[in-house]
């Protein structure tokens, strides 16, 4: 990724392609599957899919995207078994300490949203780091979901707005802005983009109220075969899309 600061300008600013989606987010599915068909353990998958997550983090930045957010770990997760659950976990350990000083000095600010209840204190303590760390970083944005889950984030949202009308009373008609603020993402624009690869057709929990209008694109190719020149064509492909967000297209019939 470049240097923060040093992205290149959006090539429509000089008449040419449109402007990259703004907010992107992935499911990064197909671990399992890619190490399956190379005789090799799941885990195997997980590891080349951190590799897959570092090459599109670099590529995201390099193609105009500001905000990345990508699944890694759902609160359903949790019934895979321990051995796999403690690979994943000690993946995101490993990749913050490996990654975070060189993610710091590009100008990335990390976030790890989810469920902090439940991790363990030192994966916790870590993730509260990363995101001390980098919180005065606005060149590009990396968001975690780990311990994640749509439904259980809006439970949690519902939870602290309840409490905030216990403790500062009732302060009028509940807005989608306010609740918005209540969620993990609070402070993030709503993804234009959610991609999931391996071929299936679901959104398994992810973003369930912040992609409300995002572009679904379901891409054929298992993550840690993911690469610059997949979003390179994923962007491509929403630019073939047409964004009305429930109005009627001038001119339109
Ligand atoms: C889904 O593939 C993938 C996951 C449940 C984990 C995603 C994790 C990574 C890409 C690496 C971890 C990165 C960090 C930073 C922690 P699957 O296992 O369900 O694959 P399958 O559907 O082929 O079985």
């Amino acid at each position: 990724m470049s240097r923060a600061g040093a992205s290149p300008e959006p090539s429509h600013a000089s008449g040419g392609e449109p402007p990259a989606p703004q907010h992107v987010a992935i499911i990064m599915d197909g671990n399992g599957r890619w190490a399956k068909a190379r005789g090799l353990p799941r885990t195997a998958g997980h590891e080349r899919g951190v590799e897959a997550l570092r090459r599109t983090v670099e590529a995201a930045g390099d193609l105009g995207i500001k905000y990345l957010t990508v699944f890694s770990f759902s609160t359903e997760n949790w019934r895979r078994p321990a051995a796999e659950v403690n690979v994943l976990f000690g993946l995101l350990k490993a990749y913050v300490q490996r990654d975070l000083q060189r993610l710091k000095h590009e100008g990335v600010r990390v976030r790890i949203i989810g469920q902090r209840e439940g991790l363990p204190p030192d994966i916790a303590e870590l993730v509260g780091r990363a995101e001390r760390e980098t919180a005065g970083n606005s060149a590009f944005h990396l968001t975690i979901a780990f311990n994640y889950g749509s439904r259980n984030e809006i439970l949690r949202a519902a939870e602290a707005y309840a409490r905030s009308l216990r403790e500062a009373g009732d302060t009028g008609p509940l807005t989608e802005e306010m609740f918005s603020s209540f969620l993990d993402t609070s402070g993030l624009p709503d993804p234009d983009l959610m991609i999931r690869t391996s071929g299936e057709y679901r959104i398994s929990n992810f973003l369930l109220w912040q992609a409300a209008y995002a572009e679904l694109l379901f891409m054929d190719v298992l993550w840690p075969d993911f690469g610059r020149a997949h979003l390179e064509g994923a962007i491509a492909k929403y630019h073939e899309r047409e964004r009305r967000f429930g109005a009627v297209v001038p001119g339109a019939s």
